[in-house]
């Protein structure tokens, strides 16, 4: 795509048509970030599941439900936040009529990094968190062990404070109600940090 967006809208517009990489081929949509362009905060998410694709915006399914609900907890208004995705095509296999996501490789998020960089350029915010190991993948443009290190901030070259937490969909996933539980609440602490570090 050509360089030569003025704005967060004309970025938006140009990664409707995006060939970067080959999964735009079977997704319904190009899922872009959704947000103020004068927002503080920019959350970054994996990728856009079923609900997302079909919808056309990030965080509006299962994992949005998690998402939206405990940051309601901590205090953060969504309305305020970029909320967007490290690649912004659904990928997925076909298994029945379901479409089951695959996650996405290094490849696919490296060619999706340019569209995530240019939203950043726009936004300038004050802090961006990383929602599980592939937003911290894009973000940070290195592998990181991500459940070791969640609730800390990394610095970038450029000096973007990367704070980095789980994906929720990671809460989705736990069997045993107890252990979801227990999950749901350290997510909660993480999300009152990011409130508390950004006021
Ligand atoms: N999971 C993500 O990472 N992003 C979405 O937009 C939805 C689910």
């Amino acid at each position: 795509p050509p360089d030569d967006a003025q704005s967060l809208g004309d970025l938006r517009r140009q990664a409707e048509g995006c060939r970067r990489c080959p999964l735009w081929q079977d997704a319904t949509q190009t899922v872009f970030g959704e947000g103020p362009e004068n927002a503080r905060i920019v959350f970054v998410g994996e990728q856009p599941g079923d609900q997302e694709d079909i919808a056309g915006k990030p965080f509006v399914g299962p994992a949005g439900k998690v998402f939206d609900e405990v940051i309601e907890e901590a205090g953060i208004e969504r309305q305020k936040l970029y909320v967007t995705n490290a690649v912004k095509h659904f990928k997925f296999e076909p298994r029945g009529k379901r479409r089951i996501h695959q996650k996405p490789n290094a490849g696919e998020v490296k060619a999706c990094r340019w569209w995530l960089d240019h939203e950043l350029g726009f936004i300038e915010p004050d802090l961006a968190v990383a929602m599980g190991a592939t937003a911290a993948q894009s973000l940070l443009g290195k592998a990181v062990p991500v459940t070791k290190m969640r609730g800390t901030i990394v610095t970038r070259d450029d000096g973007l404070r990367v704070f980095l937490t789980i994906h929720p969909s990671y809460i989705l996933r736990i069997r045993e109600a107890a252990e979801a539980q227990a999950e749901r609440k350290r997510f909660l602490a993480d999300m009152r940090h990011v409130k508390e570090l950004t006021g």
